[in-house]
């Protein structure tokens, strides 16, 4: 019996999404889709790539298309298994927009003008003219996560306000209608989980703050990589090490060790009395390796659309599945008359 089958024994279950915003990197791998991998083997997963919540910045159509595509393929990539995890495109399941409406109905202005996401992406925008999307946005991210009835989300620091809110109206929810929603819990992952930017290790990775050389791309040649990590910032001194004096040190730590499984203590140890290069050096190689075969699995997949279409075509109909039989217990919980 499949695990995701709902008769059988429950593994508690997660639900998370990505952006198909641009250009996939570093960050994305090791600060997501990598602990999502892992966390197959505990729980019954549910991973999509979130385009509706990409449209609330403008997208240029074709990318658009291919982001969400290349996403799924690195989702595959990387080992999420869609004989064992859901895997879908958001826009697919028509029940996220309409459970984001019946929340709508029970989420206070007050408590989305409150989230600090909200209050960055439009910070300076003239309020006459900011997308009621973008003020929406946590609304539409709480029916993802309820509608799969998810117990756990694991999401990056910058999103636990969000999952707090869809905490709130969960049980605002149960309390006023009769329960139908269960209370998820946020799952941040410590440590090396937040990869940093390799020109300002006070910025997170990502493709859009600052030059091509402050991340690297899941698709970068490895002469890319050896480049881009050469140049990349260090602190002052001279030893390979962390700390707080060391963010730049720090991040090229953290990335080697998420990436070789070897503990910091001990690569600082390989490298007391050598100087930066060494260890730039060894942590360009260590970056190839780890990539080198999910970029070859892209390859792969680019090779034959067909099999990733396959896998979003079963994931759209295991995850709507799910989603209905929430959204039909809502609809009546609320006393919308069930459509005859
Ligand atoms: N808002 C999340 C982000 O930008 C993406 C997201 C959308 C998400 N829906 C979700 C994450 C549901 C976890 C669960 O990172």
């Amino acid at each position: 019996m499949s695990p995701l089958d709902e008769t059988s024994a429950r593994r508690p279950r997660v639900f998370s999404g990505i952006q198909p915003s641009g250009t996939l990197h570093l960050g994305n791998y090791l600060g997501a889709v990598k602990n999502w991998v892992a966390m197959q083997e505990t729980h019954e997963c549910v991973y999509c790539a979130v385009d509706l919540h990409a449209i609330t910045v403008r997208q240029v159509r074709a990318e658009l298309r291919r982001n969400t595509i290349d996403l799924v393929n690195l989702f595959l990539a990387s080992g999420v298994d869609p004989e064992r995890s859901i895997v879908f495109v958001q826009s697919h399941v028509p029940a996220h927009s309409e459970l984001m409406w019946i929340l709508n109905t029970i989420t206070y202005m007050g408590e989305l003008r409150r989230m600090t996401q909200f209050k960055d992406k439009t910070a300076g925008a003239e309020g006459e003219s900011i997308a009621v999307g973008l003020f929406d946005y946590p609304v539409l991210m709480a029916a993802d996560i309820l509608l799969y009835r998810a117990d756990a989300v694991p999401v990056g620091e910058d999103q636990k306000q969000h999952v707090e809110l869809t905490r709130d109206l969960a049980e605002r929810f149960n309390n006023a209608f009769g329960k139908a929603f269960v209370v998820p819990e946020p799952i941040i992952k410590e440590g090396g989980a937040r990869v940093m930017s390799l020109d300002d290790p006070a910025k997170k990775m990502s493709k859009s703050a600052g030059s091509e050389s402050s991340y690297i791309a899941v698709m970068d040649a490895p002469d890319v990589v050896r480049r881009k990590i050469r140049r990349a910032v260090t602190d002052s001194g001279s030893e390979v090490r962390g700390g707080p004096d060391k963010p730049s040190l720090t991040n090229l730590l953290d990335i080697y060790a998420a990436l070789s499984g070897d503990a910091i203590a001990d690569i600082e140890a390989r490298y007391s009395g050598k100087g930066y290069a060494d260890f730039k050096s060894d942590l360009a190689e260590v970056i190839v390796d780890a990539l080198a075969p999910i970029q070859a699995r892209i390859r792969e997949l680019e090779a034959d659309k067909s099999y990733t279409l396959g896998v979003l075509k079963t994931g759209a109909e295991r995850a709507e599945a799910i989603a209905q039989r929430t959204l039909a217990k809502v609809r009546e919980r609320v006393g919308l008359v069930p459509r005859p």
